[in-house]
């Protein structure tokens, strides 16, 4: 496989947007009240941390001194009582955070999953499955890492941060620049590094989704890949993307790295002046031996936060890509979508009607130019002609998966445009040459066609496609499941059960696109009675290669550049002598 196909957005950039956070956040006001009893124990956490180095100051300077254990005692028990309560906080805040974050992902998966569900078939085309599971699955996860963090600790570090230099300064100026006087320098080196790890995480992102798509594409593409016999040469694809990624990630973390050293330097450097300033202070009696010691914590205090918010950083570039690319999809809008004054089609006859049809998938490439046709309810129409002709796109355009360019589609004299697209797509039956059938048992992907079948009809329309021999041989009968393991169905066979699930939710438009093409011969004809009973009272397009489905057709459309180029039926085709007689002479000889 190509392994550039799986390198396709590796330049996408990614910037911290604010709009992304406040959406986010958004989430959130719901939850007001656990978020404000969070922010609570956070100010609780806070006031204890900070208090426990003023407690040795003051059992420093006035207990130790003067060997008085009971004042020694009273202020261990404080700091004890505080240390529980701070931790018991800490806890909960945890086990709130966790439940707030985890019902707004439930939320925001819903969202996303009812939202995909009835976008239009151009965002199908363009994206593969692999990528809109990762939406659905690892890019909710880094929404939750980024609500609980960020809460548990942007905010409590942040807070802790300037509260810990408004102390310090109100403790002592002198001593207080002195300890902090390489932030300024952090701060600038962070700013540099943080830069390029950025975009080395970046590359790191990427080689980590190519290597999911490809997983998934290969995986998707198993039979292929096998009966090629192309194993070995996917593995060593797989295995190259891995080391790319391998390699990402080091020159990532080896820059990362350079924080700890910086921030540690910075943090003794510090120390250590305080510590000689305060050393000089303490001599000429401007401070006490316990506000020096204090202050040495509080410079603990002040630094370890700040590894934290740098780590943080990195985290939140890489779940907030996560979070645009969420919000993106929730913000794609279905191509197609119903008007607002949308009227809800009524039981239909089946008469449809092509004005001046032009249709492209891309902008300035049309597929299907100037089409005209009228089609009376009941017939049977066949569509015959090259691959790439443009067969599919016509019955595509009829179910409105794609709206068209210029021109109107009439059904029953209605524009598909001005009835709701569910109205209108229930009357219509779709069959296509790749039958999809559901985990569960026959029965269900029957029903189907018709939520609240019985049993009897889902027998009845079983019968009437043939498929019911075959089913009742099953060892379960209807109760077979397919798409596990166990009841293993051929491809003709699964075209049956979608044979009846179509004629159970009885269309009165109903389209075959080259629904029997996986079908042997002798199971065509078996099947034949039960699409011509598929085919009776109701207007039908049918995409077929075999002439002997399309001989029988009311009026046959030969598609060809952009349009239909010979209509009529097979007798007067033939005698037309044009396309669809040379395509029929060439069958003909094909198989006598
Ligand atoms: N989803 C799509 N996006 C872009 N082009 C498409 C899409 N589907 C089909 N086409 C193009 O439109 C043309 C007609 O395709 P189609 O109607 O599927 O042909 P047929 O069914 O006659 O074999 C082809 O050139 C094909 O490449
Ligand atoms: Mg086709």
């Amino acid at each position: 496989m190509p392994i550039n196909n799986f390198r396709e957005d590796e330049q996408s950039k990614e910037v911290v947007k604010m709009v992304t956070i406040k959406r986010l956040f958004s989430y959130m006001k719901d939850y007001k009240k656990d978020v404000l009893i969070v922010l609570a124990f956070m100010v609780v956490i806070i006031g204890i941390s900070i208090i426990n180095p003023i407690l040795i100051m003051i059992a420093i300077d006035k207990y130790i001194r003067n060997n008085d254990y009971k004042g020694l005692v009273i202020i261990g028990s404080i700091a004890m009582v505080n240390n529980i309560i701070a931790y018991v906080l800490v806890k909960k805040r945890i086990i709130i955070m966790s439940r707030v974050s985890n019902e707004i992902l439930m939320k925001i998966r819903q969202e996303l999953y009812q939202h995909i569900q009835q976008l239009s078939f151009n965002f199908f085309d363009n994206r593969p499955v692999g990528k809109i599971l990762a939406r659905v699955i690892g890019d909710v996860n880094s929404l939750k890492v980024i609500l609980t963090n960020s809460v548990i600790t942007l905010i409590p570090d942040f807070a802790t941060i300037i509260v810990v230099m408004i102390i310090m300064f109100s403790l002592n100026a002198k001593l207080a620049l002195v300890g902090l006087c390489l932030l300024p320098v952090l701060i600038l080196g962070m700013y540099f590094v943080e830069v390029r790890a950025h975009k080395r995480w970046q590359i790191v992102r990427k080689k980590n989704s190519n290597i999911n798509a490809f997983t998934h594409e290969d995986f998707s593409g198993i039979r292929v890949v096998q009966s090629f016999a192309a194993e070995k040469q996917t593995s060593n694809t797989f295995r190259q993307l891995l080391s790319e990624h391998q390699a990402s990630f080091f020159s990532a973390v080896k820059l990362n790295n350079l924080f700890w050293p910086m921030v540690e330097i910075s943090w003794g450097i510090g120390t250590a002046l305080v510590f000689m300033l305060g050393v000089d202070m303490r001599e000429t009696g401007e401070i006490s031996v316990g506000l020096l010691v204090a202050f040495i914590s509080y410079i603990g205090m002040f630094w370890r936060p700040i590894v934290n918010l740098s780590n943080f950083y990195n985290q939140l570039i890489t779940n907030l890509a996560g979070a645009e690319r969420i919000f993106e999809i929730l913000d794609t809008k279905p191509d197609i979508k119903d008007i607002e004054q949308a009227m809800i089609m009524p039981n239909i006859l089946g008469n449809v009607e092509f004005n001046h049809v032009t249709f492209g998938y891309v902008p300035n490439t049309h597929v299907l130019e100037n089409v005209s046709f009228k089609i009376q309810k009941g017939e049977t129409i066949a569509l015959v002609g090259p691959t790439g002709a443009g067969k599919t796109t016509i019955v595509n355009l009829l179910s409105r998966f794609y709206d068209i360019n210029e021109g109107s589609i009439l059904v029953d004299g209605m524009n598909i445009k001005d009835v709701t697209i569910e109205s209108l797509r229930q009357q219509m039956g779709i069959m296509t040459q790749d039958t999809f059938l559901f985990s569960g048992t026959i029965k269900d992907n029957i029903r189907y066609g018709k939520l609240d079948a019985t049993d009897d009809e889902i027998i009845e329309a079983a019968k009437a496609v043939h498929a019911h021999e075959f089913i009742l041989k099953l060892e379960n009968g209807y109760d077979s499941k397919v798409n596990e393991r166990g009841t293993k169905l051929s491809v003709g066979q699964r075209q049956l059960i979608a044979f009846a699930r179509t004629l159970l939710s009885k269309p009165k438009i109903l389209i075959l696109d080259e629904a029997t093409s996986s079908i042997d011969t002798h199971t065509e004809r078996l099947v034949q009675k039960g699409i011509t009973a598929l085919l009776k009272n109701r207007t039908s397009f049918v995409i077929a290669h075999r002439l002997s489905t399309i001989q029988k057709a009311d009026r046959i459309f030969v598609v060809d550049k952009g349009g239909i180029i010979e209509q009529g039926n097979h007798e007067q085709l033939l005698e037309f002598k044009g396309i669809y007689y040379n395509l029929y002479m060439a069958q003909f000889k094909a198989i006598s």
